[in-house]
């Protein structure tokens, strides 16, 4: 079963939202040996929630969440907790993107507590990593953690650039992913597109799409 994961990071406002939801919906076919994963801000989850729950004609489409809390429920203003994720049926989290790292200065050990957050939930971590810090995050994660993660591997000057990293470098990253988490699920993200996504699809457990999954066609077409 391919990932191919939505992540629309803080883009769209409600009625964007409501609008891309109609078109897909219009033009989407269950899809054979796939799952649709659509990450939407939070500010709209429940909204896609309501609309997933409509299993009959948004079969194989899941939601997932852009970040969790490394807390449980409780005093910490602004954070979004597993529990308050409770209902809407959220069945994975991108955890440790590098959007999150950069500009909300993200530890290797805040994106262990998330991953500990999500496990306990029962939501699927998906751990964001680049090349560098590979054996640093998956340190940072316990052993009983590490084989429940999906591993996205994601270089920077991939993402939303229009560069995708080349499959042999990608093929080469995945080994070495290996090494330290064992054999976990691979996914692939930065520039991900029609023109290439079946490059990674040959290999990979799944992609994670940013770019080309704001615009429904886009989206669809890549499906
Ligand atoms: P991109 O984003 O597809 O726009 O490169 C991917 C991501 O950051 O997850």
């Amino acid at each position: 079963m391919k990932l191919i994961i939505a992540n629309w990071k803080s883009h769209k406002n409600r009625e964007a939202v409501e609008k891309w939801l109609d078109d897909f919906e219009g033009k989407y076919t269950a899809q054979v040996e796939k799952q649709v994963v659509i990450c939407p801000p939070m500010s709209s989850l429940m909204f896609v929630s309501n609309r997933l729950l409509n299993r009959e004609k948004n079969k194989d489409v899941y939601l997932g969440v852009q970040d969790i809390s490394p807390y449980p429920a409780g005093k910490y203003t602004g954070a979004v907790s597993t529990e308050n994720l409770n209902g809407f049926n959220v069945r994975y989290a991108i955890v440790g993107h590098s959007e999150r790292r950069r500009y909300f200065h993200e530890t290797h050990n805040d994106v262990a507590n998330k991953v500990a957050q999500c496990i306990d939930a029962g939501i699927t971590p998906i751990v964001c990593v680049d090349d560098e810090y590979i054996s640093s995050q998956a340190a940072a994660i316990p052993q009983e953690h590490l084989i429940k993660c999906i591993v996205a591997y994601e270089e920077l000057s991939a993402i939303g650039s229009g560069k995708n990293e080349p499959v042999e470098h990608v093929k080469e990253v995945f080994a070495e992913i290996k090494k330290y988490f064992g054999s976990v699920k691979l996914i692939y993200g930065g520039s991900v597109d029609v023109d290439n996504v079946q490059d990674y699809l040959s290999f990979c457990d799944g992609v994670l799409v940013g770019t080309a999954s704001l615009d429904v066609s886009d989206f669809i077409a890549l499906l």
